[in-house]
């Protein structure tokens, strides 16, 4: 399974629409694929949590499927130049090494100016840092709000950028796969 991952809680936010595009898009090219949207978790199954027991039920199923993905297509905001809290606080529930380590990444960056350049780039230390295999082709939307003005994302040459992204993406977990080099064929194969 492929999990997209909305990565913001607010309300009628553009992620979700871009995050919708994406589950559309999968679905085309066969994909098993589902979404993760954070506005529709339980922060209280966050916040003041002990980190290393794991979050509350709503959160504590999220994790479960980004720990059991084959892949994960990370949908992300910027805010303050860089991307939201409450992406990072779900992350820091996320277990290593299994949530992380050889888990296959994809990024879809979305903002003002830059596209979401810096979050996307600060998103590639952290899971960089822990051994996650972040696809090398990133997705900028700039000026999202007026990509976005008739409630769906209208320009081809980007509605391309994201097709070949996505076939991308499949390929490279295949491979992976394949070769039993992705985080599920590694936990399975570990000997106990
Ligand atoms: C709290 C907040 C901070 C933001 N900071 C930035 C920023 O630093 N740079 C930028 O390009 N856009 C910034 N924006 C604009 C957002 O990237 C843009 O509105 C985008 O649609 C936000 O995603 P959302 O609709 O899913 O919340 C900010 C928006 C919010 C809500």
């Amino acid at each position: 399974m492929i999990e997209i991952i909305s990565g913001t809680d607010r309300p009628n936010s553009r992620t979700l629409t871009v995050a919708k595009h994406l589950l559309d898009l999968y679905r085309g090219l066969k994909a098993d694929v589902n979404l993760i949207d954070l506005n529709q978790l339980n922060l209280a199954d966050l916040a003041s949590g002990e980190y290393y027991k794991g979050p509350g039920e709503s959160y504590k199923n999220a994790v479960a499927r980004v720990t059991e993905a084959q892949g994960i297509v990370l949908v992300v905001p910027e805010y303050n130049g860089s991307y939201p809290g409450i992406l990072k606080l779900f992350i820091d529930y996320w277990r290593y090494p299994e949530t992380f380590e050889h888990r296959p990444i994809a990024m879809v960056g979305l903002g003002t100016r830059w596209g979401g350049l810096r979050p996307v780039e600060h998103l590639q230390q952290a899971l960089g840092y822990r051994n996650a295999y972040v696809y090398p082709n990133r997705v900028f939307l700039s000026h999202i709000k007026e990509l976005l003005k008739d409630g769906s994302l209208k320009d081809q040459s980007l509605l391309d950028l994201l097709d070949v992204q996505a076939r991308g993406f499949m390929k490279y977990i295949h491979a992976l796969e394949q070769q039993h080099m992705d985080a599920n064929s590694i936990r399975k194969n570990k000997p106990s």
